[in-house]
């Protein structure tokens, strides 16, 4: 159902991978709710040709963007300015990597040269993205920037590995800059700290199914979907959110403060 909460916005979506994605969902339901989007991934990424699908059911227009690379962000802020003849109103930044992980390299015997490209991919890209709009002035006023996280920011999941230690930078970035963008032209900057959701980076986690399930186990509400991430994405971009800023907000179904639940008790007692 649409409320229209986006009519007239324009916004990018970063990291649409496949039907799957948090960035795929989040792409249909601003559609839904009247925004116009431009869509972007890493030219990697966009090889594979998925997006390409979501961009004609959307209508949206695809640049590609590393976003480790300062010449590709400068490249897209400019042309989404081109596209929609002014800056835009929202951006979602959903991107995350470890190359530790995917070498198989426990937290406590990573490769620093690999480290330092995961806390490039997926924490300073966000202030890349940040700072270059800022440059190019590619943000209006009252405009809403989320990146997604995840809880193992502030608690130990030893899988999560070097991950933890990105998503404590990006919501740290995301205090620091939302502090400069918020005081420079109004814009928000905020973080979504979701459940452990079934896609291509949540299911590179070593043991993701044990992962899931102790996370729906311990959430009152149950796990979060991505399509409940996409609509909460859809709110934050709205007006009716337009005094929060620099927030991580938990998005988890009560996860992030329950200690414990019934389910769990009665499993530890069996
Ligand atoms: N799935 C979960 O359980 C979960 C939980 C909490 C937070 N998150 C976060 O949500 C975000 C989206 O992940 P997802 O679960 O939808 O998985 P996904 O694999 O669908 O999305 C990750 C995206 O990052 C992109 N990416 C990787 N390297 C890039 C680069 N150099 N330049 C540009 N893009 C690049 C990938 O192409 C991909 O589209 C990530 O930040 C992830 O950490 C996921």
């Amino acid at each position: 159902m649409s409320n229209n909460l986006l009519k007239g916005k324009k916004g990018i979506i970063f990291g649409a991978l496949d039907s799957n994605s948090i960035a795929w969902k989040t792409a249909i339901a601003c559609h839904e709710q009247g925004a116009e989007i431009m869509l972007t991934n890493a030219p990697v990424a966009m090889r594979m040709g998925e997006i390409n699908k979501l961009a004609e059911k959307i209508n949206a227009p695809v640049v590609a963007c590393d976003v480790t690379s300062n010449e590709d962000m400068t490249n897209l802020l400019t042309k989404a300015k081109e596209h929609f003849g002014g800056g835009v109103d929202f951006i979602l930044h959903s991107i995350g990597m470890s190359l530790n992980m995917r070498k198989n390299k426990h937290y406590t015997e990573i490769d620093y040269g690999f480290n330092q490209k995961t806390l490039d991919i997926s924490a300073t890209s966000l202030h890349r993205l940040l700072a270059t709009a800022m440059k190019l002035d590619a943000i209006n006023e009252w405009g809403s920037v989320v990146a997604l996280t995840y809880i193992a920011a502030q608690r130990v999941f030893p899988d999560y590995n070097e991950m933890a230690d990105a998503k404590a930078l990006l919501e740290s970035i995301t205090r620091s800059f939302g502090y400069f963008y918020a005081t420079k032209k109004h814009v928000r900057v905020n973080t979504i700290s979701q459940s452990p959701t079934r896609t291509t980076a949540g299911s590179g986690v070593k043991g993701f199914d044990g992962f899931i399930n102790y996370a729906e186990q311990m959430s009152p509400l149950g796990n979060a979907s991505g399509e409940d991430c996409a609509n909460f994405c859809v709110a934050m971009f709205s007006d009716l959110t337009k005094m929060v800023t620099m927030q991580n907000l938990f998005h988890d179904g009560g996860f992030s403060f329950t200690g414990v639940t019934q389910k769990v008790i009665e499993q530890m007692e069996k």
